[in-house]
């Protein structure tokens, strides 16, 4: 029997990340793949809000990390990738500097309940 609900109509079901308060603010912190394969996803706090993005840079689509939890430049102003030191503007994940130069991260959509959990569509950037 087919659906009456449209599919674009049908709430995305959502993965649990963390709570905001298991993010330092100013830091990031960083979620595996759930599959294999898949480049997972790393969020930065800035006060209530979270940005979140796949963990793949746009130069070679390598993650960003070098070590667990590791986006960040030292003053913690932009996103780094380790491998060839591209910088990335929070809010938008916007190449500023780097081999990918006016590339950008991959955001992901994210909620932020009353509970202060971060939550994504299943699926995302996994
Ligand atoms: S892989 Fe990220 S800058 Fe080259």
């Amino acid at each position: 029997m087919d659906s009456l609900i449209p599919p674009n109509l049908i709430p995305p079901r959502l993965r649990v990340l963390c709570r905001l308060d298991d993010i330092p603010d100013g830091g990031a912190k960083g979620f595996p793949a759930a599959t294999l394969g898949s480049a997972g996803l790393f969020a930065v706090r800035q006060g209530d809000r979270a940005f979140v993005y796949v963990n793949a840079c746009p130069h070679i689509g390598i993650s960003l990390d070098w070590l667990p939890d590791r986006f960040l430049s030292a003053d913690g102003r932009l996103i780094v990738c380790s491998t060839h030191g591209a910088e990335f503007r929070i809010a938008d994940g916007v190449c500023l500097r780097g081999p990918c130069h006016g590339d950008a991260l991959e955001a992901v959509p994210v909620t932020i309940d009353a509970n202060r959990t971060l939550m994504v569509a299943e699926g995302a950037g996994l």
